[in-house]
């Protein structure tokens, strides 16, 4: 049987670090607040003039470098993004246009914080059905250009960057043991809309909107909803939570990363977090941490990886890949 293997992964955040002590300056919070309530400690802004391809673009020639790959060979691009350049075209017809990739499929999966896995989930489908030979799956985000700068509960939350994975068909024997994804588990609940939203789109406000949040509320959801989501999908895989090497969770707070640890029973020093350095960057803080585990020699081929999220709609997933 194909399965979809990853064979590359890349990330990329851009050059201009906002500290919390910088974000102290324009709302009433501090260093301490921020540290203690969601681990984070920086997190990255695009400057003027630098939309979510461009970020995209970078993470996508650091993906093709490590699978030895060129623009060239690919054939479908997949963007997780909930802050695309335009309203269209997708994000993922710019970045084949800049990456000078040939015509091909190119199209965007909007499911926010969500977004990669349900982008992995929906590669997987063309990857493994042999229509794709080299895919490029890939979490962009500018979530900066979505804040409301006088909200302290949300501003200091979120970052922006872009990871991207390749996917290749490979011949498995449909064991544990084949390389590629093996399994994932997708949800949506659009009943919980209100928790975590934007306040515009082109057919209401006719402009972009700022976010909204009722944190403790999707905190609460975030822990249940994942915790439920890494279990079903370890079992749709057939693997056990204490076979998964490397789980690599949405970097949206330190909390819901423990919280989710402690209720599913996984070693906290088997979960990668990126969360102090990158804060929130939605659909692209999973490629971001896995590329971050693979070049510090944490994630090595072979292993078993957990990746997992939740976001606005609510959506969440998770999806378990051999390497
Ligand atoms: N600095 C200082 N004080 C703050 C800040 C801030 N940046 N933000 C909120 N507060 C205050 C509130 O105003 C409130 O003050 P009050 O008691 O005087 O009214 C107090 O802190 C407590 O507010 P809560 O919202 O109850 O604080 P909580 O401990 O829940 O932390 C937080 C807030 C960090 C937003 C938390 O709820 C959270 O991380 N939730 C998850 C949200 C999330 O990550 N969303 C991202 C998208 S979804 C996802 O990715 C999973």
């Amino acid at each position: 049987m194909l399965r979809s293997a990853v064979t590359g992964v890349g990330g990329y955040l851009p050059t201009e670090e906002v500290t919390n002590d910088d974000l102290a300056k324009i709302v009433d919070t501090s260093d301490a607040w921020i540290i203690e309530r969601t681990g984070i400690r920086r997190r990255y802004r695009a400057p003027e003039g630098v939309g979510t391809s461009d970020l995209a673009v970078e993470a996508a020639r650091k993906a093709l470098d490590a699978a030895g790959r060129t623009a060239a060979e690919v054939d479908l691009i997949i963007v997780a993004t909930t802050t695309p350049d335009l309203t269209f075209p997708a994000v993922a017809a710019m970045v084949q246009r800049k990456l000078g990739a040939p015509v091909g499929i190119a199209f965007d999966v909007q499911a926010v914080c969500s977004g990669f896995v349900y982008a992995l989930a929906v590669a997987d489908g063309f990857v493994a059905r042999g229509t794709a030979k080299c895919a490029l799956v890939i979490g962009a985000e500018t979530m900066t250009r979505l804040m409301d700068w006088t909200d302290r509960g949300t501003c200091v939350l979120f970052g922006d960057g872009a990871g991207a994975v390749v996917l290749e068909p490979m011949e498995g024997q449909g064991t544990l043991d084949d390389r590629g994804i093996l399994g994932f588990s997708l949800r949506a609940d659009g009943t919980k809309q209100d928790l975590l939203y934007v306040d515009g789109g082109p057919s209401t406000t006719g402009t972009v909107g700022k976010l909204r949040m009722h944190g403790n509320q999707v905190f609460r959801h975030a822990v249940v909803n994942i915790s439920e989501a890494i279990t079903s999908a370890a079992k749709t895989a057939g693997v056990e939570i204490a076979d998964i090497d490397w789980f690599v969770p949405h970097q949206a707070n330190q909390r819901i990363l423990e919280g989710v640890a402690r209720r599913v029973g996984i070693d906290e020093n088997r979960v990668i977090s990126t969360v102090s350095d990158h804060a929130n960057t939605s659909a692209a803080s999973i490629p971001l941490a896995w590329a971050q585990g693979v070049s510090d020699g944490r994630i090595k081929p072979g292993q078993l990886l957990l990746v997992e999220a939740m976001g606005g709609g609510l959506t969440w997933g998770a999806a378990v890949i051999r390497l």
